[in-house]
This record gives C-alpha cells, sequence and structure tokens, in this order.
C-alpha cells in the first residue's frame, strides 16, 4: 500500500543559522532558484503523496503564502507570455492538500509532529524534515515508498557516508541475518566504533502507533526529540531501512547550505 500522507515539521528556531531564519524559515531557503521545501514537496508528489501538513510557527507565514496562487502575479505573468516561470510551484498547488498546524512554543520535533495526529488519523505517514535537502537518480520519496511496500514496517531512510563522515550523524545497527532489518541507531559513533556507513537521513515512514510513544517521551535539554518517540517504538516494532542512492544535505547551517546549493547546480542545471 502506498503512503498518502507527508508530516513536515518546520517550527524550529533555526538558531544555527541566525540571523537570516529571523525572517526567512528555515524551509524556504533557497536552493537555485526554489526554496528547499519545494524539492521535499515535488518528490513527495512524484511517490504517490496526497495530503501534506506542515508544522509551521506564527513567524512563517511566508510559506503559507508561497504555497497560494496569487491571481494578480499569474494574470500579468500570462500577459507577458511568461506564465511557464511560475509552472514548478504551481504544480505544487494544485496536486498536494496542504494543512497548516501552529506550534505555539518552539518545544522540539518530537512535540511539533505531536500535533500532526489527527491529521495522521490511522495511517501510516512520512515524515521529512524542512531543512533537508536529497539529490539522486530517484527522488528519496519513491525510495521510501518502495521499502514501505516491501516490508510494510516502519521505515528510516538512510544514505550511505564516507568512513570519515560517520561521526556526524546517527549510524544505523543493521541485523546480521537480514541486513535491511534496523537493530538501532548509535548517535555520532566514532570512525572505530560505527556499526555501518549507513547514516539515517531524517526521512521516515511510521505505523500511527509513533504517537503513543509520542505521549510518552520526556523532555531532552529541554525539548522534545522525535528521536526519544523513535527509539521507544524500535524496541516493540519492526523497523527496516529505506535505502537510498540520494545524498542528503542539512540545509540548517552554513557549510552544508552552500555544499547543497554547489551540488544542485552541477546535478541539476
Ligand atoms: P532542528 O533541530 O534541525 O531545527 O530540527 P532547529 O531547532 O530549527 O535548528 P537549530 O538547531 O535551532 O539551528 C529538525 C526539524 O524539526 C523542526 C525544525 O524546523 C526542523 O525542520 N522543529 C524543531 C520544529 O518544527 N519544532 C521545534 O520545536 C523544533
Amino acid at each position: 500500500m502506498k503512503v498518502r500522507k507527508l508530516v513536515i515539521p518546520v517550527a524550529g528556531l533555526g538558531t544555527r543559522f541566525l540571523p537570516v531564519t529571523k525572517a526567512v524559515p528555515k524551509a524556504m531557503m533557497p536552493i537555485l532558484d526554489k526554496p528547499v521545501i519545494q524539492y521535499t514537496l515535488e518528490s513527495a508528489i512524484k511517490s504517490g503523496i496526497t495530503d501534506v501538513c506542515i508544522i509551521l510557527n506564527h513567524n512563517q507565514d511566508l510559506i503559507k503564502d508561497y504555497f497560494s496562487h496569487n491571481l494578480e502575479l499569474e494574470r500579468k505573468l500570462i500577459e507577458e507570455g511568461k506564465s511557464k516561470v511560475l509552472d514548478s510551484l504551481n504544480y505544487i498547488i494544485d496536486n498536494l492538500n496542504i494543512t497548516y498546524i501552529y506550534q505555539e512554543e518552539p518545544l522540539g520535533s518530537g512535540h511539533a509532529i505531536m500535533l500532526a495526529k489527527d491529521f495522521v488519523g490511522k495511517e501510516p505517514f512520512m515524515v521529512m524534515y524542512g531543512d533537508g535537502f536529497f539529490l539522486g537518480k530517484y527522488p528519496i520519496c519513491m525510495d521510501l515508498q518502495k521499502a514501505y511496500t516491501m516490508y510494510d514496517a516502519n521505515i528510516i531512510g538512510a544514505s550511505e557516508v564516507e568512513l570519515q563522515e560517520v561521526n556526524k550523524y546517527g549510524m544505523l545497527i543493521l541485523d546480521e541475518h537480514d541486513s535491511d532489518r534496523i537493530l538501532g541507531v548509535v548517535e555520532k559513533p566514532s570512525l572505530r566504533e560505527t556499526p555501518s556507513l549507513l547514516a539515517s537521513n531524517g526521512t521516515y515512514i511510521l505505523k500511527p502507533s509513533i504517537f503513543k510513544e509520542l505521549e510518552k517521551i520526556k523532555k531532552t535539554g529541554g525539548e522534545y526529540l522525535f528521536t526519544d518517540a523513535l527509539f521507544r517504538l524500535m524496541r516493540k516494532e519492526e523497523f527496516y531501512v529505506g535505502r537510498t542512492d540520494n545524498t542528503f544535505y542539512d540545509i540548517g547551517n552554513m557549510n552544508g547550505y552552500l555544499k547543497a546549493n554547489n551540488a544542485a547546480y552541477k546535478f541539476l542545471k
């Protein structure tokens, strides 16, 4: 069965990328000529997602404005024969039902995703972060859907990284008898101790049972972390790898942002 729903929490303060994130949400930072979240939504549509819930804060209404038709602008562009410039954006507006939910306080990614409980209902759903950017042969969301169709279980999207990079990511511990089955995640291991070269890339397909775990988690470092709920669910339910050849970029810091733009320029232009 294909997953239809996607939750994207974007309500964080983006402190690693201040001052620009005071005015521009991380999800709206441009990669070439489009905001990063637009690539995520394009990938989602191609994979069969129809309904998206964006969790945002009250300073981020420009996300809502961006994903709405601007009839005056569109009329003007048609008159000037330039209507094509908005095609990629209108494709999203016309093909996705987007619901917006406000997170009143930045209480963490777990708290933000919890707000989508009613939106999700009883179905499996996809989660992508607002600051993730992916480049690869197939849309990242398609790779996740493929793994879900195969295993009908919780999926963690994972990209292979170089050995020198493992100390930056959550690295997957895999079952030695079934290399797609995830037994756990080690946060930022040393090069010698890493259990694999597969890094969790911040994309998931989850059963709605994650919400029971989200209800139980306590604050870590002042925030309700989504990964704390994931680790709890991992003790009860099966998790499999959503393998992808996509390289992922965390655009939430300047280094990742510049790398993403350079790679996108080479790959897409
Ligand atoms: P991050 O920790 O990467 O984002 O959260 P952040 O908190 O905005 O960044 P820094 O550390 O201050 O620079 C992962 C995802 O969860 C969202 C973020 O917007 C990001 O997409 N998030 C985080 C929320 O929606 N709400 C929160 O309270 C925290």
